[in-house]
């Protein structure tokens, strides 16, 4: 009989490692982010090449605001250009893009990138990215707790659930980090309570389709109890 192979339907990216591929190479941590930024368009095609629907990206969060101005900078700068650039690819592909996490505090020319490419992709339903910027899983969670209690609803799982952010993203099947570090960083812990956790060695700008194959051929053999028999 010919094996199934299961394809996760969301698959989370903790994209670590840029600096510490750069300097491994004495090259400035920055441009250790450029070419992460430039494998992320690599890393989406194939993910909804193979059947993922959603593909959420760790891009920047809260405590990145911790790193010096010149690197922040840097990093939203990619990530504006990064939407400029893939808006029509977007729209040509059908993916709905959404951000999570607070973009208040951004500079306006990212603030009016973002809401136009959610805008002009919003009617897309079949294919959703969604990039973390300024995220925070805990504030995501204490925003929707306190959204209940300002509406004096009650607290259950399936509330907190209406509140998030993004409330119809489904659950994470499948988180990656690269380069090494095994932990989830305030990524999405509402969404990953039953995620399937795959770490590689690779930093984020060499993780390629060979790596990718790899974690989805280790999440097919994954049996997924939910906690049952
Ligand atoms: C982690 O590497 C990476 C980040 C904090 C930023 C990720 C941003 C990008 C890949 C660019 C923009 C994103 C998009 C969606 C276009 P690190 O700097 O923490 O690496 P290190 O642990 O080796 O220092």
């Amino acid at each position: 009989m010919q094996e199934v192979f299961k394809v996760p339907n969301h698959v989370g990216f903790i994209m670590d490692g840029n600096g510490r591929w750069a300097t491994k190479q004495n090259k400035p941590r920055n441009y250790g982010h450029q070419k992460g930024a430039e494998n992320v368009k690599n890393i989406v095609s194939l993910c909804f090449e193979r059947g993922v629907k959603v593909v959420s990206l760790y891009a920047f969060s809260c405590e990145n605001f911790g790193r010096p101005k010149e690197e922040v900078d840097k990093i939203l700068n990619l990530l504006q250009n990064f939407l400029n650039k893939y808006i029509k690819t977007l729209i040509k592909n059908e993916i709905r893009l959404v951000v999570s996490g607070d973009i208040s505090v951004f500079n306006d020319n990212l603030k009016k990138s973002i809401i136009n490419c959610e805008e002009k992709t919003s009617k897309f339903t079949n294919r959703t990215l969604n990039i973390a910027i300024n995220y925070s899983g805990k504030q995501e969670i204490v925003f929707a707790v306190n959204n209940l209690i300002k509406k004096g609803c009650e607290i259950t799982e399936a509330s907190i659930q209406q509140e998030l952010q993004i409330r119809d993203i489904p659950n994470i099947d499948l988180v990656i980090r690269t380069s090494g570090e095994q932990r989830l960083s305030n990524f999405f812990i509402w969404q990953t309570a039953y995620s399937e956790l795959y770490f590689t060695e690779a930093f984020w700008p060499e993780f390629d389709e060979v790596e990718l194959n790899k974690a989805l051929i280790w999440y097919s053999k994954r049996e997924r109890r939910f906690g049952k028999l």
